[in-house]
């Protein structure tokens, strides 16, 4: 249907005859000249048509924005005084000879150059949201991210093996989605949260080397980088340490960035322990690109007479530290108040500060409501450490170490924003050294910080359950400009250990056996050590194709409530369709 697309049309081919197909982006109508800016996927060309052409000029008198057209013409130079250099195409346009409405089209529910459209609209829209050139950028870069993906992996070996959607629960911790079984009545498939343990029964089988790019399922609350159903590159490797696993999988992030991005990461990547993570950002998963950091002091105050920090300070569950606002010391009160409000929002009681406006007049020079607290040594330790310059403004955060750490952390990230602190480009890390164990005070037990088959670091069953809690495990996650993009580790492949860790997370004999008894049984039956990972797909388009949500690199998300406007799933079943499952629904809403 047509010789060239539109965005391919520029000077060289002028004095040719072309064939476009594509949209109608713009009409305009110049006094006895229409000129219609057309679209396909690879951009837009001007199309001019003049009353000469009668038949052609009519047809374009009627078109309308999205019509979709052939056009047939003979490219020429722009007269001069109306090239457009913002368009590839724009020292050139075509002169129309004929023109066919391929299917006309209801006025669009919103401009595709209209900046503030709800989502609810745009996801509703979806397959108008797509033609905007800067959605269909973001949707090809996706492919072109899992091109490169393959490339790197097919070219290490890697098998690409699909693993059962209908399957059984999935330990990831979060909820699960189930379906019905009809012919099992009473019985439920869950739909994977990943596929862990079939890609673990494949290195028992000698696969090696597997890796899929496969949709997983979670039932959790929503956030910019959080979908119900969401993609993995999914990784696993045999007769591999950490080392060699972590070593290839930055190679393949080395290659990826390398190829659709033509950024160099670094090699190798810079490793952090989770505990150093925490300490120095209140996360365990820093955005480097911010310089600011939180600085210890607990030692500094543990004697001070000021309750507020004296108490944390000497509770080992808990920990005063400071954070630097460097130049920030003339913000007034009220936005040291907004400061204080968002730590709120995270736990915290408060945000003592000082103000930094005199180093050199000790304590005179240091203006803040908690100075008279501190001693001179306190304050002078507390300048020195966060390494303070007149001008500077010093927060406080003094809790229990989670609340400090998410309220500073926090703090952290959005002081880099206010302040224009954060550099661009790309700052990727490993985050290493993970608990193996997190104790839930709510249920009175021990959870698997990764998951329960992850290996701890160690191989000695006592050392496992006498002190749980002290156990590092030996799980990774990459870190990207503030992002958890991947997240894996050496698995347990002796069945003795994966036995101790379940008892430690109180699965007993017959839950582990009801539960992953597959898994136990496949265990007997040689298992090579085996380790591996999974990205968030979504995760690394979001951030290599700079949008703000994981929703823009998905072709048909859902909303943050996790429906889909589109289509307007979820929706009701047919009762005759519940019959069949033997599904009584006790509450129908609205009757
Ligand atoms: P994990 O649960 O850390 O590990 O998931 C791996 C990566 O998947 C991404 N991710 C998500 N992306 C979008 N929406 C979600 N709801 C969502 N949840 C997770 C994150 C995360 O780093 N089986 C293990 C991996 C392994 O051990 O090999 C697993 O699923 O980027
Ligand atoms: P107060 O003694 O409660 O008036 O607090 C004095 C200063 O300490 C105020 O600036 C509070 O915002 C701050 N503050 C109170 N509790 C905390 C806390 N847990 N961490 C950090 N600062 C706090």
């Amino acid at each position: 249907m047509r010789s060239h697309f539109c965005g391919t049309v520029t000077e060289d081919l002028v004095g040719e005859s072309v064939t476009l197909c594509g949209w109608v982006h713009r009409r305009r109508d110049h006094g006895g000249v229409i000129f219609i800016d057309l679209r396909d996927r690879t951009g837009l060309v001007q199309v001019v048509y003049d009353p000469d052409t009668v038949e052609a000029f009519d047809t374009a008198e009627q078109v309308r924005p999205e019509y979709v057209l052939r056009a047939v013409g003979r490219v020429r130079e722009r007269p001069p005084g109306t090239l457009n250099p913002e368009m590839v195409t724009g020292a050139v346009e075509v002169l129309g000879q004929s023109l066919e409405v391929l299917n006309p089209a209801r006025p669009p529910p919103f401009q595709l150059d209209e900046a503030d459209v709800g989502e609810e609209t745009r996801l509703r829209y979806r397959y108008v949201d797509l033609r905007r050139p800067e959605m269909f950028a973001r949707i090809e870069t996706r492919a072109r991210i899992t091109r490169a993906m393959r490339e790197f992996l097919d070219a290490e070996g890697f098998i690409d093996v699909e693993t059962p959607m209908l399957t059984k629960a999935t330990p990831e911790g979060a909820r699960d989605y189930l379906v019905p079984s009809r012919t099992h009545p009473g019985h439920f498939f869950a739909l994977p949260q990943s596929p862990q343990i079939f890609k673990q029964l494949l290195m028992m089988s000698g696969f090696e080397r597997y890796y899929q790019i496969v949709r997983c399922f979670r039932d959790e609350d929503l956030r910019a980088d959080r979908q119900p159903e969401f993609t993995q590159l999914d990784v696993e490797t045999s007769f591999l340490d950490l080392d060699g696993i972590t070593g290839l999988m930055e190679s393949l992030m080395r290659h990826v960035f390398e190829r659709v991005l033509g950024v160099a990461l670094p090699d190798p990547f810079p490793r952090m322990t989770c505990e150093e993570a925490m300490a120095r950002f209140g996360t365990d998963r820093p955005d480097l690109r911010n310089p600011l950091e939180l600085v210890e002091v607990g030692d500094l105050v543990a004697d001070a007479e000021f309750k507020v920090f004296a108490g944390p300070a000497s509770d080992p569950g808990a920990r005063v530290a400071a954070l630097k606002a460097p130049g920030a010391g003339g913000l007034p009160r009220s936005g040291i108040d907004d400061y204080t409000r968002f730590v709120g929002t995270y736990g915290a009681k408060g945000l003592a500060y000082i103000k930094v406006n005199d180093l050199a007049a000790g304590r005179g020079g240091l203006q803040s409501p908690i100075v008279k607290f501190l001693s001179d040594d306190a304050l002078q330790g507390i300048m020195e450490r966060t390494a303070a310059r007149d001008g500077d403004l010093v927060f406080f955060g003094a809790d229990a170490s989670k609340i400090v750490n998410d309220a500073l952390g926090a703090l952290r990230v959005k002081l880099g924003e206010d302040l224009g602190l954060v550099e661009d480009g790309w700052r990727v890390s490993w985050v290493v050294d993970f608990p193996m164990f997190e104790w839930d005070p709510r249920e009175r037990r021990h959870s698997a910080l990764h998951h329960p088959f992850t290996a701890p670091d160690t191989e000695d069953l006592a050392a496992i359950e006498s002190n749980p809690a002290a156990l590092k495990s030996r799980a990774y996650d990459m870190v990207l400009n503030g992002s958890e993009i991947g997240g894996g580790s050496v698995r347990i492949h002796r069945r003795e250990i994966q036995q101790a860790v379940f008892r430690v997370l109180g699965i007993g004999e017959d839950e582990a056996r009801e539960k992953f008894g597959f898994l136990l049984d496949a265990l007997e039956f040689g298992c090579p050590p085996h380790g591996g990972i999974a990205f968030g797909l979504d995760r690394i388009a979001m951030l290599m194709t700079g949008s703000s949500s994981i929703r823009d690199v998905i072709a048909f998300p859902k909303t943050q409530t996790a429906n889909d406007p589109l289509t307007g799933a979820p929706g009701f079943a047919e009762p005759r369709q519940l019959r069949e499952l033997k599904i009584r629904v006790l509450d129908t809403p609205g009757g």
